[in-house]
């Protein structure tokens, strides 16, 4: 039997156009003059060539700056989208992708947004509901759950996302950048949780520009630089790097 996941030369391209689209500021900036027809035809990588493996167990962090490619190696992960080429393998049962936001609907309230995520995750209805309690206990939105979620903070957002996820028993948990929205003592619950879970031998891909956070809840690290690995080792050890390499930058 393999590794948990793994990457065999992973590439993912997306349209230039939709990437300049998604960071609009930059391009107007930097790219004033160029015809936006000829960038049309050509594609940009956004994860170019990447392979590695996670063993059960581990607890990985991925670091690199904005744009690197981070989040794409989760949604790769977590199957909401196929490589361009090379081949992506996950042997586990996955936690829903922890991004802020991703699958609530602000219209209905945080206690139906427990419902759904948990029906969409496979649960059945009466599973939810037995953990529905637990699940506002541990937000602390009690005042708030019965809201709709459109009247939410983005922190709130954050309390419910990760509530919910943390009550799945996943065997993959895969966090990107989501504590930071947390409230102080609301970050330490979250990491506090992760820790008991890594305990008990969850897989933990966690993302975050919080090498507090990376150092506490991770013991190997890769580090994505322009849409490659620029490095992958033990944790002190990559982030100490990284941390020396960006203040030079
Ligand atoms: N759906 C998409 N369509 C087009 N381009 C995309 C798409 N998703 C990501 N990209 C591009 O791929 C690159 C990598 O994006 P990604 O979101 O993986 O970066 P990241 O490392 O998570 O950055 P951050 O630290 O800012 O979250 C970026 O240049 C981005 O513009
Ligand atoms: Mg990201």
């Amino acid at each position: 039997m393999g590794d948990i996941i793994e990457f065999h030369n992973v590439v993912k391209e997306y349209p230039y156009y939709e990437s300049i689209v998604r960071g609009f500021k930059s391009f107007i900036l930097s790219n004033p003059f160029k015809s936006v027809n000829v960038l049309r035809k050509s594609k940009f990588r956004a994860i170019d060539g990447i392979s590695f493996s996670i063993g059960r167990g581990e607890a990985i962090g991925i670091i690199g700056r904005n744009g690197a490619g981070k989040s794409t190696i989760l949604a790769l992960i977590s199957g909401i989208i196929k490589p361009t080429s090379g081949r992506v393998v996950v042997r586990g049962k996955i936690s829903p992708l922890l991004e802020l936001g991703a699958g609530f609907h602000l219209e209905l309230t945080g206690r139906e947004n427990i419902l759904l995520n948990g029906i969409l995750l496979g649960l059945k209805r009466r599973e939810v509901e037995k953990k529905m309690d637990d699940i506002i206990a541990f937000s602390e939105l009690q005042e708030f759950i019965d809201q709709p979620m459109r009247t939410y903070s983005s922190g709130m957002v954050a309390r419910l996302g990760f509530s919910v996820v943390a009550h799945l028993e996943p065997e993959i948990l895969v966090i990107d950048e989501i504590l930071a929205v947390g409230d102080m003592e609301f970050q330490k619950k979250c990491v506090e949780k992760i820790t008991g879970f890594k305990k008990k031998g969850v897989t933990i891909v966690f993302v975050s520009h919080a090498m507090n956070d990376i150092r506490r809840i991770c013991d190997r690290v890769i580090w994505i630089e322009q849409h490659k690995i620029r490095m992958d080792g033990r944790c002190e050890e990559v982030v100490k790097t990284y941390e020396r390499y960006m203040e030079q930058a």
